[in-house]
């Protein structure tokens, strides 16, 4: 069975689908397809059943990235279940994921997406980017290339 891994933030139309995106990439080129599984998802419902923002299928347009058709779902408690490790890209995300887990087990598979920060990163989390300009967009883009890049060494040992 894959390892699953599940992208979180608040509208899952900017980082979580991008994280996904960009993940899954990174994936392919270490030869883990099919090992190792990826989704994302919101905390918050506002953009359910939407596409990603346009800015950010932009942003990843000019990094070399598709957009593989997915559309913006609600976290739910049944994702605990479903996925091995959960990744909230910031603090606020973390904690609206954590005060849903019903034990500590649960809590336990949800680490912030900073875990795989390295240490020159100047962020402490993945920002926003929905109300800046398109650099903000492309600086996510490039943080999560680094950051999911250090992800798919750690999941090489699983
Ligand atoms: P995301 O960005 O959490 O990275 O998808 C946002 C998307 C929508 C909103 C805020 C952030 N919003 O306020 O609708």
């Amino acid at each position: 069975m894959a390892y699953r891994v599940l992208f979180v933030c608040l509208g899952n139309i900017c980082r979580s689908p991008a994280a996904e995106i960009v993940f899954n990439a990174a994936i392919e080129r270490a030869g883990l397809k099919g090992r190792v599984k990826a989704d994302s998802c919101g905390t918050a419902s506002y953009h359910t059943g939407e596409k990603p923002d346009h800015r950010m299928l932009a942003a990843l347009e000019r990094a070399g990235y598709a957009w593989g058709g997915h559309r913006a779902r609600t976290f739910c408690r049944a994702d605990f279940e479903r996925f091995d490790l959960i990744i909230p890209q910031d603090e606020s995300n973390r904690n609206d994921i954590l005060s849903l887990a019903s034990g500590a087990e649960q809590a336990a598979k949800v680490r912030p997406m900073s875990d795989w920060f390295g240490p020159d990163e100047h962020e402490r989390e993945v920002p926003d980017p929905y109300y800046g300009g398109p650099a903000g967009f492309d600086a996510v883009v490039r943080l999560l290339e680094r950051a999911t890049e250090a992800l798919v060494q750690e999941l090489r040992e699983v």
